[in-house]
């Protein structure tokens, strides 16, 4: 994947190189007379036009010959308004789109006097190269014609005052935390022929000889021997063995140890209770939960805070077969409880119970938080703009939403209540596997709770998010990487 090269300088910035440089003016700045001279010059005929500044997002190009830069941009900005740090990620992907249309390669961007603002918080820094980067985003890998020469952008280079050491993390997160979510969205883009279990797997393997990351990784046999009889259903139809993976970066010294579980469905077909043809082809993203999962654990291991965090990706696809799992069935999970298949479509819950029950019991977290495209009736509820967020836990719903907030991933609060455990009572068996179309998004989370006992525990369904998420500068069509980054500032939160 492409890794954007980030730094800071406090240059002067008409001396600096690069393909374009960016500057930010609110309205009132444009019409004030302490502009650069040269920036004052090139917009001069704007200015006197009245074409510039005007709305926001409205743009002034020109050439100078006083700047290093070979083109310089103007942005008029209002950056008053309510979710400051979202007005910065979508500057960012503004431009970044720009830099498409232009064929920018090195891009620099000025953050101080006639740039974005005078002084800038960190976190709005951070926001503004997230939205770059997560602008800059394109998955050209499968085309073998009209393939685009341009790869975007390659160096971002940051304009300050001063180049602080707060900057500079802010500047890093903000990488980070784009290139799990690009990451994210590469894994999603991957064709289910492309991305089974063992592709999760050997992912894993990397990071951990890259970064030093603890590797586990349970395939079909130790998957029999521990009784994991969620996973081995699910996989019943499959030519593919199943994975549990999993990963945990311990540093030396940790406060919280937090565990994210991350559904790895590669490709969901609903195997004998088999989807319509309309659409199947999406559910080649049904491992967007894993891809999330994998993608904060890389960007844990580069960023190193003061937290265990655990990842569990329990991996497979879900196929029709003359061996395949029925509906009827009744299968044994992890904790022994017995679960009556009536829907073998309803396989997420099948692998994230076994992999909740074992993770729990084996490492024994402050949290868990797991994350899935879990079910349909998550965008009948909330459509494409908001997640389902299930909790046992106040503190935790807190403090996910507040992450939600900052990372501009929304959340939103859903019924976690007993009497939801009704609908899936079973005649035969301790649980049934769905619970009808009514609440069909609470009682797949009722059915999680069954294997998470008393520890503190959050269920994030992205099946409206995973795709498509609300239309934004810096969320392309397609997978969106939804989860990522929220789960990101969530860790950080926990370490402080
Ligand atoms: N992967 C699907 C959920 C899904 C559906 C995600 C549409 C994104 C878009 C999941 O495995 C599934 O099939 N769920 C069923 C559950 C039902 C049988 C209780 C659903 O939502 O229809
Ligand atoms: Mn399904
Ligand atoms: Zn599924």
């Amino acid at each position: 994947m492409k890794d954007t090269k980030v730094r800071l300088t406090r240059q002067a910035a008409n001396t600096v190189e690069a393909d374009l440089l960016v500057f930010w003016l609110d309205k009132e700045s444009g019409e004030a007379g302490d502009l650069h001279p040269f920036l004052a010059q090139g917009l001069a005929p704007h200015l006197a036009a009245g074409d510039f500044p005007k709305k926001e997002g409205e743009t002034a190009l020109f050439y100078s010959q006083d700047c290093a830069a070979g083109r310089v941009v103007a942005v008029s900005a209002d950056l008053g308004t309510d979710d400051i740090n979202d007005s910065f990620r979508q500057a960012g992907g503004a431009v970044a789109k720009q830099c498409a249309r232009l064929r920018v390669k090195t891009l620099a961007l000025a953050l101080g006097k006639n740039g974005l603002a005078a002084s800038l918080d960190t976190s709005q820094v951070q926001a503004l190269v997230e939205g770059v980067l997560l602008g800059d985003y394109r998955f050209g890998k499968y085309k073998t014609e009209d393939k685009e020469e341009y790869q975007g952008i390659e160096t971002l280079t940051l304009i300050a005052p001063a180049v602080t050491e707060r900057l500079k993390t802010a500047a890093s997160r903000g990488r980070i935390a784009a290139r799990a979510a690009c990451l994210a969205r590469d894994l999603a883009h991957e064709p289910g022929n492309y991305w089974t279990a063992k592709h999760f797997a050997a992912y894993a393997e990397k990071l951990r000889k890259r970064h030093g990351l603890q590797c586990q990784i349970l395939g079909k046999k130790e998957l029999k021997e521990l009784k994991m009889g969620g996973i081995l259903a699910a996989n019943q139809g499959s030519t593919e063995a199943p994975r549990l993976i999993s990963l945990d970066y311990k540093p030396e010294s940790y406060g919280k140890t937090i565990m994210l579980v991350g559904k790895g469905l590669t490709f969901d077909s609903g195997g004998i209770s088999l989807k319509p043809v309309e659409g199947m082809h999406e559910m080649r993203y049904d491992m967007c939960g894993g891809a999330a999962v994998l993608a904060v654990m890389e960007a844990v291991a580069e960023e190193r805070p003061a937290a265990r965090v655990i990842g569990l990706i329990p991996a497979t696809d879900n196929m029709p077969d003359g061996g395949a799992l029925k509906p009827g069935d009744v299968i044994s999970h992890y904790n022994g409880l017995t679960s009556e298949i009536i829907s073998t479509d309803a396989e997420g819950r099948l692998i994230l119970a076994d992999a909740l029950a074992w993770g729990i019991e084996t490492c024994q977290p402050d949290c868990v938080i797991d994350i899935a495209t879990l079910t349909g009736a998550a965008i009948i509820a909330l459509g494409h703009h908001e997640a389902p967020l299930f909790s046992t836990d106040a503190k935790l719903t807190a403090a996910l939403q507040e992450a939600a907030r900052r990372a501009a991933e929304p959340l939103w609060p859903m019924p976690l209540h007993p009497t939801y455990d009704k609908q899936i009572k079973s005649d035969i068996a301790d649980l049934k596997n769905t619970g009808g179309r009514p609440g069909a998004s609470c009682t797949a989370a009722a059915y999680l709770r069954r294997f998470v006992g008393d520890t503190p525990w959050a269920h994030i369904d992205i099946a409206g998010t995973a795709w498509n998420f609300t239309e934004k500068e810096y969320i392309p069509k397609g997978p969106s990487g939804f989860g990522t980054r929220l789960l990101l500032e969530f860790i950080h939160a926990q370490t402080n």
